[in-house]
């Protein structure tokens, strides 16, 4: 895919969209150059794009933010069907005449269908090829014909859902229309750990916010809390800045890796249930990064509670970056942890 994408964006010039979530993260790492724009939903990749003196834009697959038409929008496909629907349905918006949407993908990656699709949507012939282990969809717009509108499941809505509780969500965020089971079961910890009187609390990894609505339920009149709730997808900030809204809950909602833009020594309590990619990540141990940023940013005495699958060294990791780590519970296949700094 890498050698692949590398041709691709060599022969781009600045009318160029090059459409990156996680699949390209170890692309930009490997200081891929684009003449024209990326869009991601990743703040960390956006970030390192900038960084890399790229013109970037970190937005939910918002293709019209840069406010530009395109000759070739390149997109090596998502793991998301709504989301990569969302892409194919809205590319003609962007693409000018004779504009062109490239799709990359494994054979896993669902590529043939989508290829497939996009050639319907387009009103033009479907132009596949394989390149090693990958292939390569392109598809040119075709000004006379275009097919309907391919299912997004409303990819941009954000909506309230009775499983959730009646708070906001949508597609785009891990786990969007659940509550997921060790959050769950972490947030029956929450009563017994917020702190009397006034509390800084910190949601790190907070997805559509449902442990920062649990937070703030449990707050009772006596106790003043404010929430820092923060994540690096931006499909789940928007659904978590909605709920923060919706529910009145004091505090407010951040962009950042990892907890990357919360001030350190600043919080008096902090809960997580960090994301996890078994065996080897090219973005390394996100469990590490994690535990190291929760215990920058708490104060000395702070309280983090995190709840992790059963096979994750979370206590063995944990020690040297706290003063107590103490096992609250194992249940369902979960550990759940309280830490304090
Ligand atoms: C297991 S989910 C938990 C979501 C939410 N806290 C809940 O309990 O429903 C993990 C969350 O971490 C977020 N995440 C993944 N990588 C991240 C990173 N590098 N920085 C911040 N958040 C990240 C994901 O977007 C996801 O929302």
């Amino acid at each position: 895919m890498q050698t692949l994408l590398s041709q691709l964006l060599r022969d781009s010039d600045e009318n160029t969209l090059w459409i990156a979530d996680e699949n390209s993260k170890s692309l930009l790492d490997a200081r891929l150059s684009l003449p024209g724009v990326l869009l991601s939903n990743r703040w960390d990749i956006a970030q390192a794009a900038v960084a890399q003196g790229i013109c970037a834009h970190f937005c939910d697959f918002d293709l019209t933010i840069a406010g530009q038409k395109y000759s070739r929008i390149v997109y090596p496909v998502s793991k998301e069907k709504a989301a990569v629907h969302h892409v194919i349905n809205h590319a003609p918006d962007v693409l000018g005449s004779e504009g062109e949407l490239v799709l990359l993908g494994n054979k896993s990656s669902g590529i043939k269908t989508y290829a497939q699709k996009t050639a319907a949507r387009f009103g033009c012939v479907k132009h596949l090829q394989k390149r090693g282990n990958d292939y390569l969809s392109v598809s040119k717009i075709d000004s006379e014909a275009s097919g309907a509108a391919l299912d997004d499941s409303d990819y941009t809505q954000l909506r309230q859902l009775d499983a959730l509780d009646g708070l906001y969500s949508k597609p785009g965020l891990f786990g969007w229309n659940k509550v997921d089971i060790g959050s769950a079961l972490l947030a029956g910890y929450f009563e017994s750990h917020l702190p009397e009187g006034n509390c800084r609390a910190v949601d790190l990894g907070c997805g559509y916010g449902y442990l920062s609505a649990r937070l703030a339920g449990d707050a009772t009149a006596n106790r003043k809390l404010h929430i820092e709730a923060t994540d690096n997808n931006a499909a789940a900030l928007l659904a978590c800045e909605k709920n923060f809204v919706t529910r009145g809950i004091a505090g407010r909602v951040i962009a950042g890796d990892a907890g990357s833009e919360i001030d350190s020594n600043s919080a008096d309590l902090l809960v997580c249930n960090p994301p996890f990619h078994q065996g080897f990540s090219v973005e390394g141990d996100l469990t590490d990064r994690f535990l190291t940023q929760a215990a920058r940013i708490l104060h000395k005495g702070g309280t983090a509670l995190f709840v992790v699958n059963e096979f994750i060294p979370l206590g063995r990791k944990a020690q040297g970056l706290f003063q107590q780590v103490e096992l609250l519970n194992k249940e369902k296949g979960f550990c759940i942890y309280r830490l304090v700094k």
